[in-house]
């Protein structure tokens, strides 16, 4: 009777002692890592894969994180920032009527890319790009950190945007006086032509970190800001705006005249990623867009039970 109680009190005192040694042993060679969140583990990878510079650590981050953090020279602040200024936080509207099902597979199903040469040249009122933005940030962000970034360009904008784009190409093509020639002169043409009957432009940005605390890989911004322009362009086909995505000129849209532009930090890992090019479409232009896809059971996806 009296050996069971003294019993159970050896075998978990034991077992106590057990695991505590074992931490200490790995505390001993710094595996910490191996026992990290997935988060954290995977903030620590971010940090090592691109050698870029290393997040501040947030404040109440697991001991064994804030540790490993400071073993690699990464700084961790002993007590929580100071708030940032309040930032108003939107809800939605809990009563909210919702498409049916059906409803919203035809929006999607009828999103369209729109080009410049079957708008009119009028503006797209202002409302309705607000309402497109408004859509744009409810998509969704692993993190929440919402990376994504939107310049609107109008005439003025546009015309400055080009410029840009005129003089990085002047940069690039330096050392070869034909080939600046030829590039400026399409540009010209496009400026003349096609681009003249856009209303607006709005630049796809995407912000390295949007919250300053948080390092997530960099292809889930860009996916964020992906799903953002996709619910851009559904609420810009449903107030019959056309537009499409364009990725402009790759080399002058990634290059440091663009960055200072709109505003980005290269250094930081800021990304443009193109413009949402739209305008008031011409009569018929929405509906008549190709919409065609090869079927899904072409490959694209597989059942599995
Ligand atoms: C990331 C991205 C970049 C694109 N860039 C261009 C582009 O530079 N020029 C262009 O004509 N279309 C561009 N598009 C639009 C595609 O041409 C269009 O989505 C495709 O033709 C399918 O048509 P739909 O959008 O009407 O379904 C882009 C689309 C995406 C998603």
């Amino acid at each position: 009777m009296v050996w069971a109680p003294i019993g159970s009190l050896v075998w978990g005192t034991g077992v106590v002692i057990g695991v505590l040694l074992m931490y200490v042993q790995r505390a001993w060679r710094g595996s910490w890592a191996g026992g990290l969140s997935e988060s954290a583990a995977r903030t620590l990878g971010a940090i090592k894969a691109t050698g870029a510079d290393a997040p501040p650590a947030r404040w109440g981050a697991r001991a064994p994180f804030r540790w490993e953090l400071s073993r690699r020279g990464v700084a961790c602040a002993d007590r929580p920032p100071a708030p940032a200024a309040a930032v108003p936080v939107k809800s939605v509207e809990p009563r909210e009527q919702l498409p049916t099902p059906m409803q919203l597979a035809a929006a999607i199903r009828r999103r369209r890319s729109v080009f410049p040469q079957h708008y009119t040249g009028e503006t797209v009122p202002p409302a309705s790009i607000a309402a497109m933005l408004e859509a744009a940030d409810w998509a969704p962000s692993h993190g929440r950190t919402e990376p994504w970034r939107f310049v609107v360009l109008g005439p003025r904008g546009i015309h400055a945007m080009q410029d840009v784009t005129e003089a990085a190409t002047r940069r690039l093509l330096a050392r070869d006086p034909f080939e600046l020639q030829d590039a400026l002169e399409r540009l010209r043409r496009d400026r003349a032509h096609r681009w003249a009957p856009v209303s607006h432009m709005i630049a796809i940005c995407m912000r390295r970190r949007a919250v300053p605390s948080k390092l997530m890989p960099e292809w889930e911004e860009l996916a964020a800001v992906a799903c953002a322009v996709q619910n851009m362009h559904l609420a810009a086909c449903a107030l019959g705006v056309a537009g499409y995505w364009s990725s402009w000129h790759a080399a002058q849209r990634d290059s440091p005249e663009m960055a200072s532009f709109l505003g980005l930090s290269a250094a930081a890992g800021d990304r443009c990623l193109g413009f949402f090019v739209c305008g008031v479409p011409r009569p018929g232009a929405l509906a008549a867009g190709r919409a065609a896809r090869r079927p899904l059971d072409s490959g694209k996806v597989e059942w599995r039970e």
